[in-house]
């Protein structure tokens, strides 16, 4: 496919719609997880415009950054700790509205007002999050959930 990514304006299940297939075409012939991870935060990046979106990947009992996009960010997580680790001992997506409100929030960024965590499931067993931060409070909902975990489940992960 061409490198340039289609972008459109429009409600946001008209951006996840435009932006799936696109995101299919990117990652289904390319079998380098480090290069998928990276393209997909590159054209969620690009799309929406968010603070920052990446991938933290389970390494042991901790998080350990994976490819992003937007400002530098903490290398390492434990369970059960921040959004990102919370969502990984939950095993479910965490929207957080106001991440002030969140105990145990680990600002990465000062510039972050709400945020949404997709555990990455494989074979039963979490490898990884993708984490989103947004300048906005209150940016993500049900129908943020609902792609990015359409999303995620479209990259091979090995
Ligand atoms: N806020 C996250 C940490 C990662 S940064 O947002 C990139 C958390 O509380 O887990």
């Amino acid at each position: 496919m061409a490198e340039d990514l289609n972008i459109v304006s429009g409600t946001k299940r008209e951006q996840y719609e435009n932006l799936l297939p696109q995101i299919d075409a990117l990652t289904t012939y390319e079998t380098d997880l480090v290069a998928n991870l990276a393209n997909v935060a590159a054209a969620l990046k690009e799309q929406f415009g968010w603070l920052w979106v990446g991938f933290y990947m389970v390494r042991g009992d901790e998080l350990v950054l994976g490819p992003f996009q937007g400002p530098v960010a903490c290398t390492r997580i434990h369970k059960g700790k921040g959004v990102c680790g919370t969502a990984w001992a939950q095993a479910e997506t965490l929207i957080v509205p106001d991440v002030e409100k969140f105990p145990g929030h680990i600002a990465c960024s000062s510039a972050s007002r709400s945020e949404i965590v997709v555990p990455i499931v494989r074979n039963g067993e979490i490898v990884g999050v993708l984490d989103v931060d947004s300048v906005e409070p209150a940016a993500f909902d049900e129908v943020d959930a609902g792609y990015l975990e359409r999303i995620v489940a479209l990259l091979t992960w090995s």
